[in-house]
């Protein structure tokens, strides 16, 4: 077995009702004057409010500014609101975009220099002050990672900041912060979390830890993610989904996401397509591709997937894990092909030229692909 690191926020909290803890946490972390980082919408339909309630004799503000995709200019925004109401901790109320907000923020305002200089892995030279994560949708797993990712759109790239010190300090995973979740956000983080699982389990990097992780959200996502799309209230579904979300976040945190990623960057850079959407747009495609590289990766991910898969030969088996992938995108009303998100044809050399620069992801997967076969994915899932 190769030697592995298996790193994840320091205290995970889970289950309905997990945030009625916060305020312990943050005594327990020293902080004295939180700044909430989250969006609007969530501001207009009471979910921080929620949280700001529970925040009994403190001082705190709220940054609402938080946008989808966030771009690079936010993090300047919060930081400043983080120095001028002189701050000692950040929460994170929302999915990936506050959560990688309020990472890049701890790391950023204990930092002199300009952020383009924290791009890239390990260049946060000390820990920030405390992060709490609370998740308000089950998909990105941002919780548990020590990955912020940011849109520069200059550039029409997405640029992470790779930092263990920008692990949370604590992660609340409960689902009652997941209901007003639309069922297009549903969807989208859905899919967004099964892709996380499957690329870590196919990771050139994936362990037993890893592994076991994986297998198990790809299970608990493949049962759970049509009940939650179907009934927003399904509690017992919205629990299960951000549970899996969490798991699958601690595998590819450790083990790392492939070309489904790299593919789908080009994606959220240049057209704006969320990052979920742009992940389940390509997943079966690159998932076709990637097959022969660890078919009897793919007989286990059918069988997590739900498929009888006891007879078949490992190559059946892994045809009915694509079929599968393809059967529960469409269900939660994923639409198919690029071309309905009105991604120019003739822009596939160039999107093909970004992902095929996308290293950090690229390494990771388990079949090499060279450009060219970049562009034939894409026309693929065109
Ligand atoms: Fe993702």
């Amino acid at each position: 077995m190769n030697v592995s690191t298996f790193k994840i926020a320091n205290k995970l909290i889970t289950g309905n009702g997990g945030t009625e803890k916060l305020l312990e946490e943050v005594h327990r972390l020293r902080i004295s004057n939180p700044l909430i980082v989250t969006d609007e919408i969530l501001e207009k339909v009471g979910v921080v409010e929620k949280v700001t309630s529970l925040l009994k004799g403190l001082s705190y503000d709220v940054y609402n500014g938080v946008k989808p995709e966030p771009e690079i200019y936010l993090v300047e925004e919060c930081k400043a609101a983080f120095q001028k109401g002189q701050h000692d901790g950040l929460i994170a109320v929302g999915g990936g975009s506050a959560i990688d907000i309020a990472k890049s923020v701890s790391a950023y305002a204990a930092y002199d220099g300009k952020i383009d200089e924290l791009f890239g892995t390990d260049l946060v030279p000390q820990k920030g002050v405390p992060i709490i994560a609370i998740p308000t949708t089950a998909g990105t797993g941002s919780e548990v990672t020590n990955i912020a990712i940011l849109s520069d759109t200059e550039a029409q790239l997405k640029k992470g900041i790779v930092s263990d010190y920008i692990l949370p300090d604590v992660a609340i995973v409960a689902p009652e912060m997941t209901l007003t979740m639309p069922k297009s956000v549903t969807a989208a983080s859905g899919i967004d979390a099964l892709v996380h699982a499957i690329e870590a389990y196919i990771s050139v990097n994936a362990s037993p830890i890893t592994d076991a992780l994986a297998l198990g959200a790809i299970k608990m996502i493949a049962r759970n993610l049509p009940k939650a799309y179907a009934n927003p209230n399904h509690i017992e579904a919205r629990e299960n989904m951000v549970t899996a979300s969490l798991m699958a976040g601690m595998a590819f945190g450790n083990a790392g996401v492939g070309a489904v990623h790299a593919l789908a960057y080009p994606l959220g850079g240049r057209y704006h397509i969320a990052h979920g959407v742009s992940n389940a747009l390509l997943l079966p495609y690159v998932m076709e591709w990637n097959k022969i590289s660890c078919i009897e990766r793919f007989h286990d991910i059918a069988e997590a997937l739900g498929e009888n898969v006891s007879n078949l030969t490992d190559a059946e088996a892994a045809d009915r894990a694509v079929e599968a992938m393809y059967r529960l995108c469409s269900t939660v009303g994923i639409p198919k092909g690029l071309r309905a998100f009105h991604v120019p044809e003739d822009a596939i050399p160039e999107m093909a030229e970004d992902a095929s620069k996308i290293e950090r992801l690229l390494k990771n997967n388990p079949r090499v692909f060279s450009k060219e076969e970049i562009e034939e994915i894409y026309r693929s899932a065109y």
